[in-house]
């Protein structure tokens, strides 16, 4: 697999949502406050895909994670949700729900968690409130000892 590269990109992005909405991802609080949405670039230039973090006081939710079809299965997930963590500060505490990928982010150090675990922040954003269903599976990111 080739280098990838992150590059912001607003969330009112078009093909960023149209990667979101084809996945059956969430789009309509991608222009609130407080999210971080990047493009996932290859060595060549080309976008492979997209992911989000989204601010939640201290800590953040990994969120928008997608690589375009036809590029999946070659490790781009894996390399771009990596490329995405190492941009977060290392006090803050990385937070996911999933309903399809659990055992894609457990392979990523992403251990799965209880609601009522959650901090007060990370359970209100509309991702978990909302927008997922409660059968979501809600994981945290246990970052390795440096
Ligand atoms: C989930 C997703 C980002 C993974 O990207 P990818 O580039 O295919 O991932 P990788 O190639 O790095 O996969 C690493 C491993 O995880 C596995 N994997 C990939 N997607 C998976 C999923 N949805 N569930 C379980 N395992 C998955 C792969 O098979 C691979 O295993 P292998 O090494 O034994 O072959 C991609 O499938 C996608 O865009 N899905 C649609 C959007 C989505 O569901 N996003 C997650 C919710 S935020």
């Amino acid at each position: 697999m080739s280098a990838l590269s992150i590059e912001r990109v607003d969330g009112s992005d078009l093909d960023l949502r149209q990667a979101l909405l084809s996945a059956d991802l969430p789009t309509d609080d991608t222009e609130d406050e407080g999210r971080a949405f990047f493009r996932i670039v290859s060595d060549d230039g080309k976008a492979v895909g997209f992911a989000g973090l989204q601010a939640c006081e201290g800590d953040q939710l990994l969120r928008s994670v997608v690589v375009l079809p036809g590029l999946r299965g070659e490790g781009l997930g894996s390399a771009a949700v990596s490329a995405v963590l190492a941009t977060v500060e290392a006090g803050s505490d990385v937070f996911l729900a999933t309903t399809n990928a659990s055992s894609f982010f457990a392979r990523l150090e992403f251990i799965q968690v209880q609601r009522e675990n959650l901090p007060a922040a990370v359970l209100a954003t509309r991702q978990l409130s909302s927008l997922c269903p409660s059968s979501a599976t809600i994981m945290k990111f246990i970052r390795p000892p440096t």
